[in-house]
């Protein structure tokens, strides 16, 4: 059976649970809002996860479920990083980094979105900023990072939006990269 967009964009949605609990595939849903501005307190129980990234091949995305949300975990290619450094910030719709690990009001070059001393690795909440879809990834969009099919979202590889009606790049939440390459989320 030939494989299609559709194949490859319904494997983006492949959620894997810290915890080990399994996987769930899912189409392009509206990513709960409610559950994000209320968690219950399982939710709130899971505040920090760990994973082990060392063996993400360049190239692939693994998503995970963090405080109830996805975290897209991307691998860029040299291809990708490139692209990502090659913007001009003040051009971009939104020019904040939306990265909390570093100061408030930080520009969203690259390496500010980016962990530092590990610049391949591009770390997100996967829930659009527009009404809270889950974005495709693998490269989807006009700008080779993440596509929002609800109302035509476009990121970049850095996840900075780019184009459609979402106003604010793709938000990085809290985290540490351990030398050993296990990430902690929270
Ligand atoms: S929810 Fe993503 S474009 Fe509207």
């Amino acid at each position: 059976m030939t494989t299609t967009s559709e194949d490859t964009t319904r494997r983006d949605f492949l959620f894997y649970a810290t915890a080990g609990a399994g996987t769930v595939a899912a189409g392009a849903a509206v990513w709960p809002l409610v559950d994000q501005m209320n968690p219950s307190a399982d939710v709130r129980a899971l505040a920090t996860i760990s994973v082990d990234i060392s063996g993400l091949p360049p190239g692939t995305q693994l998503t995970v479920k963090w405080r109830g949300k996805p975290v897209f975990i991307r691998h860029r290619t040299e291809a990708e990083i490139a692209q990502a450094r090659s913007d001009t910030v003040s051009a971009l719709p939104d020019t904040d980094a939306r990265n909390p690990n570093l100061l408030d009001d930080t520009t969203a070059n690259d390496a500010n979105r980016s962990i530092p001393g590990h610049e391949a690795f591009l770390v997100m909440i996967g829930v659009c900023t527009h009404l809270g879809c889950v974005p495709l990834g693998d490269g989807a969009g006009d700008f080779g990072g993440w596509f929002c099919p609800c109302h035509g979202s476009h990121y970049d590889t850095a996840g900075r939006i780019r184009k459609g009606p979402a106003p604010e790049n793709l938000h990085i939440p809290p985290l540490l990269l351990s030398e050993d390459m296990v990430l902690t989320l929270g």
